[in-house]
């Protein structure tokens, strides 16, 4: 086991690792990749920068030893399974996610789930405290651990501290409802920077601190009560590794399992797609309905269409995603059972996580991307799609409830709320000439591959050394 250096210059912290350990039955310890945006964005930071990742490694009980994957040093924070009741499936995932997700299923309260995210998020800060260098820089992540920043002040003064939120920010209406609203600003405000997904995440938050905490605020800088600091909250979207990407999509390999997993479906004209965490907040239903009555009406049909859906296993013991994956996969069996044939699904639906490889050929293999989340802070999947997309081939239809729509523009846009807008925008990405799907593709490829995560990273750590300040360009990658 290697041992673990004492101080990093760059410590991040994050609800989980990259990787989660998984122990069997027989004792076994398997080590898995990590379910999420965040995990996909930060990894691939984290092989350019010598750090440390402090986070919980998915499993109930004592850490296990601090251990290096893929480069990287990871610190394990140990939950108990108090802290994954209360703290993760609680508090982070059925109290924050819904009100920041403009509660598309109701938010629970309760104070028992409070005191163990205090407590977590207490334990974060210590780890972090424990192995930041004198003047190091530390780089918390979302909305589990937004109390660190304060937290992690009183520890050690000395240390620069960002946060980023990977998931919107609610408007004030609904971010007032929490009783416990304003020790999560102040938490935040511990921070030298905060950063979000879009402008209207930064303004909601300036505007919470303005309406609830009654602080003064100037434009994107908020001042901190008795103090003389100023936290300057902006946004800064956040990306995928574009060359790494597309490197791997190009790997005779990854387009031979394209071609591969076509075939496997009978060569369908049309191929649809949508990968998702099976959440709520991705808007598979809608997309369900969408395409249920487009085959009802006649205009889709297998074989000739198809639809791929993988969901993704996530929170399985939260109430509102046992509900959506009961609601999922009896629609799905509806839909089957209406219009398949032998040897032609309407829909195949995966319940699985997969290798990188694998979701490259995916990406490859489908003529439609389906992205329709009702709220969704950035959303990769829509740019990794069109980064795997070196063809010019495919099409992108893109909700306008994701962060990726404000910089997508030119992809197939719909409101998954209305469900005859929704069916058009995917008849239009099925019915426009290639030679203009083609033209809207490369838009797309460029305007990621010109802000990818690399760009990403490099522009937040940017903003942070430079907090309050504004970033001067030079500091700008
Ligand atoms: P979220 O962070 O809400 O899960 P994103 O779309 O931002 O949503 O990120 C999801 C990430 O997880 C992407 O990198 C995507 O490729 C990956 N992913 C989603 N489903 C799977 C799966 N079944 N197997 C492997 N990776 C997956
Ligand atoms: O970015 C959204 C996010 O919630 C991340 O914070 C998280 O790591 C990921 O999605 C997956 O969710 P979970 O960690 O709850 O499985």
């Amino acid at each position: 086991m290697p041992s673990e250096r004492s101080t990093y210059d760059l410590v991040i912290a994050a609800n989980r690792l990259p990787v989660d350990r998984v122990t069997a039955d027989d004792g076994t310890v398997e080590i898995r990749r990590s379910p999420g945006g965040l995990v996909t964005a930060m990894e691939s930071v984290m092989r350019d920068h010598d750090g440390a990742w402090v986070g919980w490694a998915g499993e109930t009980g004592d850490a296990p030893e601090p251990f290096d994957d893929g480069g990287i040093h990871l610190h394990p924070v140990g939950l108990s399974a108090e802290d994954v009741a209360f703290y993760y499936e609680g508090f982070s995932n059925d109290t924050l996610w819904p009100i920041y997700h403009d509660v598309i299923v109701p938010a629970s309260f309760h104070r028992d789930w409070w005191q163990a995210y205090q407590r977590v998020n207490q334990r974060f800060a210590e780890a972090v405290a424990a192995l930041a260098a004198p003047g190091a820089t530390v780089w918390v992540h979302d909305y589990q651990l937004q109390l660190v920043p304060a937290m992690l002040r009183r520890l050690r003064p000395d240390v620069r501290i960002g946060w980023f939120d990977h998931i919107p920010f609610p408007p004030v209406e609904l971010f007032a409802q929490l009783p416990w609203r304003s020790q999560l600003l102040e938490g935040l405000l511990g921070a030298d920077f905060l950063g979000f997904q879009r402008q209207a995440d930064a303004r909601n938050f300036v505007r919470a601190c303005r309406q609830l905490l009654q602080a003064r605020t100037k434009r994107d800088l908020v001042h901190v009560e008795g103090s003389s600091r100023t936290v300057r909250a902006a946004a800064i979207p956040i990306s995928v590794d574009f060359k790494g990407l597309e490197r791997l999509a190009k790997q005779p390999e990854v387009m031979a399992r394209s071609a591969q997993i076509r075939e496997s479906l009978g060569n369908p004209k049309v191929l649809m797609l949508g990968v998702d965490r099976l959440d709520y907040t991705k808007g598979i239903r809608h997309r369900l309905k969408a395409y249920e009555e487009l085959l009802v009406e006649g205009r889709f049909s297998p074989p000739d269409v198809t639809l791929v859906q993988v969901a993704t296993p996530s929170r399985e013991r939260v109430g509102a995603y046992r509900t959506l994956r009961g609601e999922i996969e009896q629609t799905v069996g509806r839909i089957n059972g209406e219009y398949s044939r032998i040897g032609a699904p309407a829909v195949h639906y995966l319940h699985h996580s997969y290798p990188r490889e694998e979701m490259a050929a995916l990406f490859q293999a489908a003529d439609v991307m389906l992205v329709t989340p009702l709220r969704d802070g950035m959303n990769l999947v829509a740019k990794e799609y069109v980064t795997c997309r070196h063809d010019l081939g495919g099409a992108l239809v893109l909700s306008e409830f994701t962060g990726a729509w404000h910089e997508l523009h030119q992809a197939f846009a719909c409101n998954p709320h209305d469900i005859e807008g929704l069916k058009q925008a995917m008849v239009r990405a099925v019915n426009t000439p290639a030679k203009d799907r083609q033209r809207i593709m490369q838009a797309l490829r460029r305007r990621v591959s010109d802000h990818d995560v690399q760009r990403w990273a490099a522009r937040y750590l940017a903003a942070l050394r430079s907090a309050p300040d504004r970033p001067r360009l030079e500091q700008v990658a």
